[in-house]
């Protein structure tokens, strides 16, 4: 049987006290909706519909590279049950439906696995049990352990209030009988609202087994309705990325000092310090060694390459043994070669920069050809934009440029050539030779210091 997946999304989330929907806050990089869809692709859902609702052209502008969505919109939220009927007429009538909140964003796709299975020829839940569900709908049972219904906080007596295995939210059922379900659902109730809930009662009196499930860790099944909740998430979120990256050898300083917000790959004995951020898709090779406070973003580092404190790499792609920082910056297109040393306050963009090749203190190389086993000096300047266009500057191998040159783009510094310090080149320089473009030293001989008048 297919599966199709409903995803409700239509809640405001006041309590963010954001412009921004609830669902499109991220974590770990990711809004929480972009999430829950990615868990529901990997379910291999043949359909998901996303329910919104408030501020929901937002929502849906940030998921328009996204065909294979659907969405329903639910103009005004008069409860859970009515918002799975607005996406009923999208869903395929053969199908299994599963329903998801786009504000629970670390649901595991095993757990829902369970569910799904659980609801063949059935109506299945997932229920957790906590010290104190305040808020929750609760689980009621019969004395055999039967679920019987769900009643909302609201409406529930003092002792159903004391039921400590709650709603998730989560469950699953044929399209058919969901629709069948909910065409019977009232709102007479508290919230005067139509309660997906109810649907459990009405399988009961139908005779429908009803099966609950539970997920592998409660943090699964936690929503975010505040700020806090949201930080709480990330914290969680981040520990079990550690634990994973732990697990398979590589090094953390301090796993609560670590983030990823993104695809983190490392080879093997991979060591990294505190208070670093990895963005998109990061990949270090063995033996990689990224100091504190390093933020790498879509960045490739081969084997043995070590990162020192205080490096920005973004869009980068960095050969072996390179030795980067501390305080460098490398912006998008800064390809370096093996054994490559980039040093404090030098910005490489949109360079090529050869094997063995070392800017070791404050220049700036971008837009920029440079061979393997040039030298550039402290003060080194790429001079690559005239105010209308970028130019090149070719470094070819070997060069050597004195300390705070200034290279003149498009301009070529053949091979093996030596730039004197402080000059400003906007010619091509010949191979071998010395180059020196600045103005002579000259002392005057006759010169006398200024004498302080009388007055
Ligand atoms: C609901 C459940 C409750 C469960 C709790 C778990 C019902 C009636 N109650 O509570 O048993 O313990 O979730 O968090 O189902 N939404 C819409 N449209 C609406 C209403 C809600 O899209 O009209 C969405 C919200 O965006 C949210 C989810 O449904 O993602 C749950 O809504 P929320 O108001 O947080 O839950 P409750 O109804 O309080
Ligand atoms: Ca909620």
């Amino acid at each position: 049987m297919s599966l199709n997946v409903i995803v409700l999304a239509a809640g405001q989330g006041k309590r963010m006290h954001s412009d921004l929907p609830k669902v499109l806050h991220p974590l770990a990089g990711q809004s929480l909706l972009g999430r829950v869809i990615d868990t529901a692709r990997s379910l291999e859902a043949s359909k998901i519909v996303v329910v919104y609702g408030h501020g929901g052209d937002r929502v849906r502008k940030a998921f328009e590279n996204d065909t294979t969505l659907a969405w329903a919109e639910q103009k005004e939220q008069l409860g859970t049950g009515h918002a799975v009927m607005q996406a009923l007429p999208l869903v395929d009538k053969e199908a299994a439906v599963l329903v998801l909140y786009g504000d629970v964003p670390l649901i595991r796709a095993e757990s829902l696995h369970k569910l799904v299975k659980a609801s063949w020829g059935a109506l299945a839940v997932m229920t957790a049990i906590a010290e104190d569900a305040t808020g929750y709908g609760r689980i009621v049972r019969d004395a055999s352990g039967r679920m019987l219904r769900i009643v909302e906080q609201k409406d529930a007596t003092e002792s159903e209030r004391a039921i400590r295995e709650w709603n998730t939210g989560f469950l699953a059922a044929s399209a058919e009988r969901l629709s069948n379900w909910l065409s019977r659902v009232r709102n007479e109730n508290a919230q005067k609202e139509y309660y997906l809930t109810d649907i459990i009662g009405l399988a009961v009196a139908d005779g429908i087994v009803v099966r609950t499930t539970q997920p592998a860790q409660v943090w699964e099944v936690e929503g975010v309705n505040s700020r806090r909740q949201l930080a709480e998430l990330e914290r969680i979120h981040q520990r079990e990325v550690a634990n994973a990256l732990l697990e398979k050898g590589v090094t953390l300083a301090d796993p609560a000092r670590f983030d990823v917000r993104g695809v983190l790959e490392c080879g093997r004995d991979v060591s990294i310090d505190v208070n670093c951020v990895f963005e998109g898709a990061v990949k270090l090779g063995d033996r990689v060694r990224i100091g504190p406070n390093c933020v790498l973003k879509n960045v490739t580092i081969e084997a043995g390459t070590e990162v020192n404190p205080f490096s920005l790499l973004e869009e980068a792609t960095v050969g072996a043994n390179c030795r980067i920082g501390p305080y460098a910056r490398l912006r998008p297109g800064a390809v370096l070669s093996d054994e490559v040393h980039i040093g404090n306050f030098v910005e490489v963009k949109n360079s090529n920069v050869g094997s063995g090749s070392k800017a070791n203190h404050l220049a700036y190389i971008g837009d920029s050809d440079v061979g393997s086993k040039a030298n550039i000096g402290a003060g080194t300047i790429t001079c690559n934009y005239d105010g209308v266009n970028k130019h090149r500057t070719i470094i070819e191998d070997e060069v050597f440029v004195g300390s705070n040159s200034t290279l003149v783009a498009p301009v070529r510094i053949a091979k093996g050539s030596y730039i004197g310090a402080g000059s400003i080149i906007s010619k091509d320089t010949p191979p071998g030779q010395l180059t020196v473009a600045r103005a002579k030293q000259v002392t005057i001989p006759a010169w006398k210091p200024p004498v302080k008048k009388k007055g």
